[in-house]
């Protein structure tokens, strides 16, 4: 099949394209998505073949327009209503009880079905050209880091799916918040665009294994979580605290002896620090939308200079930071080392 990359004034083609039941991948405010019609099992089907994507792993539903939740979902609680007020359109996504309209490939068997409205002009006219809601995951092959550029989605998808609608590069470049708002309190189950701390302004929210838990649950809450994710083909180290710096330098010795690529992703200001390795910039120091912004470029960078092992610093585990810190534990399979 011949991958065609649609511009912004060609929507109404990628709208017809999904009417037909067709995949398109499309441009949100996160990363691009693969989308097809959440209420048409077959087209659901098409996105799970293409991406290579876990039957069990459920998808997120994107609407156009707030009041679209309402025909998705059994009830919503009145502090999920409250964030969506103050969230929405944005990168925030709400697990909720799935009313009868979503067919049960979309919530991969699950009761619950998570839903969001994205800020993204694309986006929003592509769901009102439409007119029903689009089942999207990330537009990445399954594995691989999540598309923040047309040409990412093309690299991946090129044969597999007749469309990309291109709309240049995305604008936080981490995925959506989740939020699992069934239970009491609410819970965070990915962390993204939308930061705790701002949640937390609003709703009590629960995140990390809390006690009481058993170990191993039958479903998991967020199954995308237990994949691995996000992986370049180089050995990801991830490194912090305050002798990260020496710790690279160290461990990079036997593979430079060899001959092999090792790079390194750090903050411009202290690129100087590693004179020998190849360095995979991640902006200004401390600027952490722009590295939310470029984190998926760099590690598709890190293949594509065929690096043997790509050392990472981390960063502080708040506002942002925690959606960060969370890809890169995933890029680095937790291969993490603290100063
Ligand atoms: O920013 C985003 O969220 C992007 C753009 C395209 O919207 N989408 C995205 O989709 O990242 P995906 O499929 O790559 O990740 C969806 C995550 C997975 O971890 C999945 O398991 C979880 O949401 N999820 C979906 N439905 C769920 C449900 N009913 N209960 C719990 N977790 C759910
Ligand atoms: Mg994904």
């Amino acid at each position: 099949m011949e991958t065609r990359i649609l511009l912004p004034k060609q929507i109404e083609e990628a709208a017809a394209l999904l009417k037909q039941g067709e995949v398109v991948a499309f441009p949100t405010e996160t990363v691009y998505g693969l989308g097809a019609n959440a209420l048409d099992t077959r087209a659901v089907e098409a996105i799970f073949q293409a991406k290579g994507r876990p039957q069990d792993n459920p998808l997120i539903v994107h609407i156009g327009a707030q009041s679209q939740v309402q025909e998705l979902v059994r009830e919503i609680p009145p502090a999920a209503k409250l964030l969506m007020e103050r969230f929405w359109p944005g990168p925030l996504t709400l697990v909720l009880k799935k009313g009868g309209l979503i067919p049960a490939v979309v919530t991969a068997g699950l009761d619950t079905v998570a839903v969001r409205m994205p800020d993204h002009p694309v986006a929003l006219e592509l769901l009102k050209s439409t007119g029903f809601p689009l089942a999207a995951p990330s537009a990445n092959i399954s594995g691989r880091p999540s598309p923040t550029r047309a040409e990412h989605v093309f690299a991946d998808l090129k044969g597999k799916i007749p469309a990309v609608l291109d709309g240049g590069e995305t604008g936080w470049g981490v995925e959506s918040t989740v939020l699992d708002c069934t239970v009491s309190p609410f819970r965070l189950l990915r962390p993204g665009g939308v930061t705790l701390e701002e949640l937390r302004t609003l709703v009590p929210v629960q995140y990390g294994t809390s006690a009481g838990e058993p170990a191993g649950e039958q479903i998991p809450r967020s199954p995308g979580m237990k994949y691995r994710h996000y992986a370049p083909e180089a050995l990801v180290i991830l490194v912090t605290g305050s002798g990260a710096a020496a710790k690279i330098q160290e461990l990079s010795e036997p593979y430079l002896s060899r001959g092999e690529g090792v790079g390194v992703m750090t903050w411009n200001e202290r690129a100087y620090l590693y004179p020998d390795l190849t360095i995979l910039p991640m902006g200004p120091l401390g600027d952490l939308e722009a590295l939310a912004r470029s984190l998926y470029h760099l590690l598709r960078e890190a293949d594509l200079l065929g690096l043997k092992v790509l050392f990472i610093e981390g960063v502080a585990e708040d506002k942002l930071g925690l959606a960060i810190m969370n890809r890169l534990r995933k890029a680095a399979n937790n291969r993490e080392i603290s100063t």
